[in-house]
């Protein structure tokens, strides 16, 4: 290693450093004048920004992290996008609450945001009974087709749902099938011989015989509700005996037990435990289901 005296490289043509290894010479080509730029420039850059985000984890020991002088934090922005969403949605629930049905079923964003908040709150509220998609569960009727027990128009649906069906609510759908068996109006024979008779009428393999000394039986006691033709009454829930579609079932014995004594199932009133806005998404979803009329 010599002393600095600067000497310029013959090869090069490039000024040496005057540093000196064993007969080889260090070029003086310093770092390019931008490069030295973009350094010191992110070093600046990196300063401001610890300054104003938040950027170094806190001592051991301590909780959190600097929080830079802009107070910046994403969490802080979730939450305002979020409560910024609630607003949008709580206009449109506002809208889907005050404008009448049928403008909603004619009106596309309604209708979407009726049918999702809809199928929600009915996973929520609803599946536990009537299951998953309102594919019905024993005892409880089958939402998901064209059979009705008391209206599949939107706005039956939506009473149904607001007062329930013997709910106890002042407003509840109700009607009481008596209990033929339990209270004794009808002795055990009379029973088999109208189950029977539903039966046959409902096309299952019936005893002819019974069947025959059921119908008037039937005419005495049950067509004030399920009708001559037995095709039900929706003004009493009374279901339509003729088709496959049954609440409790449709087999013998079950029939028999209903005769005996009927569930009158109950179904809450939801009035005063969902607001306006998403007991009509509900109506909307259910209508939509399959057999909305
Ligand atoms: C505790 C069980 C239960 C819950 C929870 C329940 N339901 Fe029901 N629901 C019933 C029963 C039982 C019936 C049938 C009552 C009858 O025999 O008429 C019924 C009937 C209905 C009907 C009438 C169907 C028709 O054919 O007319 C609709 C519509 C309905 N429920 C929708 C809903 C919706 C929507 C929800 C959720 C907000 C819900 N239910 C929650 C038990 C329930
Ligand atoms: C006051 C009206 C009324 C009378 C009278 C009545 N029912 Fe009913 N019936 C109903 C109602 C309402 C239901 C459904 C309610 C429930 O149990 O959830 C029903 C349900 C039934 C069911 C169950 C259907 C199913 O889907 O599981 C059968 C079967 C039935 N009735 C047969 C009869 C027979 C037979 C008689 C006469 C002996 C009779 N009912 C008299 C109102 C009546």
């Amino acid at each position: 290693m010599t002393g600095h005296s600067p000497e310029i490289d013959p090869h090069t043509g490039v000024e040496t450093t005057g540093h000196e290894w064993d007969g080889i010479k260090e070029l003086n080509n310093p770092l390019p004048r931008w490069w030295r730029f973009v350094f010191w420039a992110s070093v600046v850059v990196a300063i401001g920004y610890w300054i104003l985000m938040p950027a170094w984890p806190a001592l051991p020991g301590l909780q959190g992290n600097t929080t830079g002088v802009l107070q910046q934090s994403d969490r802080t922005d979730v939450a305002s996008d979020i409560a910024a969403m609630r607003q949008d949605r709580a206009a449109l629930s506002a809208r889907l609450a005050a404008v009448d049905a049928s403008t909603i079923l004619r009106d596309h964003d309604l209708s979407q945001l009726a049918l999702s908040l809809g199928e929600s709150a009915f996973g929520d509220n609803c599946a536990t009974c009537h299951g998953a998609g309102g594919r019905g569960a024993k005892g409880f009727p089958r939402l998901a087709d064209d059979v009705w027990l008391w209206g599949g128009k939107l706005e039956e649906i939506e009473r149904t749902l607001r007062y329930g069906i013997r709910s106890g609510h002042p407003e509840t759908r109700t009607s009481e099938m008596p209990a033929f068996g339990r209270d004794e109006l009808l002795p055990q024979d009379q029973i088999e011989d109208l189950a029977q008779y539903v039966m046959q009428k409902s096309g299952q393999r019936a005893d002819a015989a019974a069947a025959m000394r059921g119908q008037p039986l039937f005419e005495t006691n049950c067509v004030s509700c399920h009708g001559s033709d037995l095709q039900g009454d929706r003004s009493k829930g009374a279901v339509n005996l003729t088709d496959k579609d049954w609440i409790y079932g449709g087999d013998a014995a079950t029939i028999r037990r209903t005769i005996y004594g009927p569930r009158n199932g109950v179904m809450p009133a939801w009035v005063d435990r969902l607001d306006p806005a998403t007991i009509r998404a509900l109506a909307i979803y259910v209508h939509s289901l399959g057999g909305g009329e």
